[in-house]
């Protein structure tokens, strides 16, 4: 599995995956291009013969999103996204929102350390709550398993 950081090329299948993803609150090809702007070293793509997957995250430690392709989900895409930004966000709290409906992604979450902290409700447009998970994350990053 190759991780990279992203290039506005990987934009359009970054789209797809999008819509996919989340059909309620996607971000669109501007939302990209500023989070491309925003966090160049730490907006990431899985890549094999197509773009499988995608993070961005800021340097301190907030997950701002991430995806996978649907046909390539539960194969260890997202593992190793996740491990990427613990890796390059080690002796920092890594933390997100999740939407409360979102069963499958707290517990993709939860089976790397993520808990609970807190809930935010209506924080989506459409009046969905958040829930926000924090792991803290270790020095010793071969530790952080699954
Ligand atoms: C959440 C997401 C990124 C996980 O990506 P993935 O590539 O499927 O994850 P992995 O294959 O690495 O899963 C690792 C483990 O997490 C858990 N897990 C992942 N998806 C799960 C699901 N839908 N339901 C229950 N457990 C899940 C499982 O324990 C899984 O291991 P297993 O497949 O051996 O049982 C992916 O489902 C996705 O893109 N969802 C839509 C977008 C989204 O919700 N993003 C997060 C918003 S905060």
């Amino acid at each position: 599995m190759m991780i990279r950081r992203v290039t506005p090329a990987d934009f359009k299948e970054i789209l797809v995956i999008e819509s996919e993803a989340f059909p309620k609150s996607r971000y669109d090809l501007g939302a990209f291009w500023s989070l491309f702007q925003q966090y160049p070293g730490t907006f990431l793509v899985v890549e094999t013969d197509q773009v499988d997957g995608y993070i961005i995250f800021s340097p301190d430690g907030h997950i701002v999103s991430m995806a996978v392709k649907a046909q390539r989900r539960r194969r260890g895409v997202g593992s190793g996204l996740i491990r990427a930004a613990l890796a390059h966000c080690a002796d920092k709290v890594l933390r997100l929102e999740v939407r409360v409906s979102n069963l499958g992604a707290r517990k993709f979450y939860e089976r790397f350390g993520f808990k609970i902290k807190d809930r935010l409700e209506r924080y989506y447009q459409d009046g969905e709550g958040a829930l926000i998970m924090e792991r803290p994350i270790s020095r010793d990053v071969e530790m952080i398993e699954p």
